[in-house]
């Protein structure tokens, strides 16, 4: 048997296999940032995965900025939440959610009036998002987080990992690249703080370090897990030294224990993540991206990590996880549907058998 479909413990997170479904926006939340019907059934259809990554998740409203995206800090999201993670369970898989805090990467039409757009220092990221209100917009231009106000956003990770606890969540995943507000900390082209979180690479990692602590003490840290991708340089960051910054983290949050660290291949084609993080951290690696069935068993087989996800082959395979033991086609998914709203190219994919029927 493959490796791939043996068990393996993250923390106090016991996977049934070794395929975990990477985090995927799929822009399907309502208006008010609340899971709909089509994420619960969605979710379920994907819980033979040995884990589920869900996707990237605002921790509070200052923490949204994409269109539709989910979030957990209000009664109704946690509860909504709550039947996506029943679903899950029933079917005998486990889910961590992704807490995702865009920072500056946020357009006001995507988050609430009274809603702020905060960032490190007030550094506009040169990019464009899309919105339902005015299509495709500018981000915003952010503001600086005050001293003080650093510690309420680490406050409102804390909270949005107890609620994600309440909603059923077997744990919690700190989205720390991507551009979002942990990495506009770490780079040194998005954070220009002359504070205990700006200058040094000791300080510019502080930030992601102090969320983790702070989640790992509220929820236990064998229950937290971080996501890194080196040199990812999405959203328009730009780090002098990816490498130091990245070993920083890892060093920053070792004393912790935590889960595990989802690591990403880095675009940089000198820079090896996956040995990086070997280096640097103990926790259990997963791996991300590019995978298939057959690098993913060999990635295993050769040490570099516990498990591996998978992102973009969920997407249209439901039933991933069957039809890698049993050498089933993948299908390929609709581009056009990715981020619309409804069900269509999102929980009505079929499954590799009724595919074939
Ligand atoms: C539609 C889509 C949405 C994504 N959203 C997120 C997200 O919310 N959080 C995140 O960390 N990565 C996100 N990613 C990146 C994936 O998790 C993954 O790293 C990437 O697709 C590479 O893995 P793959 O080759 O298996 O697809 C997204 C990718 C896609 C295709």
């Amino acid at each position: 048997m493959s490796i791939l479909f043996e068990p393996v413990r993250l923390g106090e997170l016991e996977l049934a296999n070794r395929i975990v479904m990477a985090p995927m926006t799929r822009s399907r939340a309502d208006a008010r940032a609340v899971p709909t019907d089509e994420m619960v059934e969605y979710y379920r259809q994907r819980a033979s995965a040995g884990l589920i990554v869900a996707e990237g998740t605002a921790p509070s409203a200052n923490g949204l900025g994409y269109c539709r995206t989910p979030a957990i800090y209000s009664e109704e999201q946690i509860d909504a939440w709550g039947q996506v993670t029943r679903a899950v369970h029933e079917a005998g898989g486990r889910i961590v959610l992704q807490l995702m805090h865009v920072g500056r990467a946020a357009s006001r039409h995507n988050k609430p009036a009274d809603a702020l757009t905060v960032a490190p220092s007030a550094v506009r990221a040169r990019t464009q998002l899309f919105s339902d209100a005015a299509g495709l917009v500018d981000t915003d231009a952010p503001q600086a987080l005050a001293l003080a106000d650093v510690a309420l956003v680490i406050e409102e990770y804390r909270r949005a990992a107890l609620n994600a606890r309440e909603a059923g969540f077997d744990g919690v995943e700190l989205h720390c690249t991507s551009g979002y507000l942990p990495m506009q900390f770490m780079a040194s082209g998005s954070n220009l703080r002359d504070d205990r979180y700006g200058g040094s690479t000791e300080n510019r990692v502080r930030f992601p370090a102090e969320v983790l602590a702070a989640m790992a003490t509220a929820i236990g840290a064998g229950r937290v897990g971080f996501r890194m991708c080196p040199g990812n340089a999405y959203n328009d960051i730009s780090d002098a030294d990816p490498v130091a910054t990245a070993a920083a983290l890892c060093a920053a949050v070792e004393p912790l224990g935590l889960a595990y660290l989802h690591i990403m291949r880095s675009p940089l084609a000198e820079l090896d993540a996956f040995a990086l993080a070997h280096q640097h951290c103990s926790a259990g690696l997963i791996l991300n991206d590019g995978f298939d069935g057959a690098s993913a068993a060999a990635a295993l087989d050769a040490g570099q990590g516990e498990a591996v996800s998978f992102a973009r082959h969920f997407i249209a395979n439901p039933d991933l996880v069957e039809r890698l033991r049993h050498g089933l086609p993948l299908s390929g998914f609709d581009r056009k549907t990715l981020y619309t709203p409804g069900p269509r190219g999102y929980s009505d994919y079929p499954n590799g058998t009724q595919a074939m029927a």
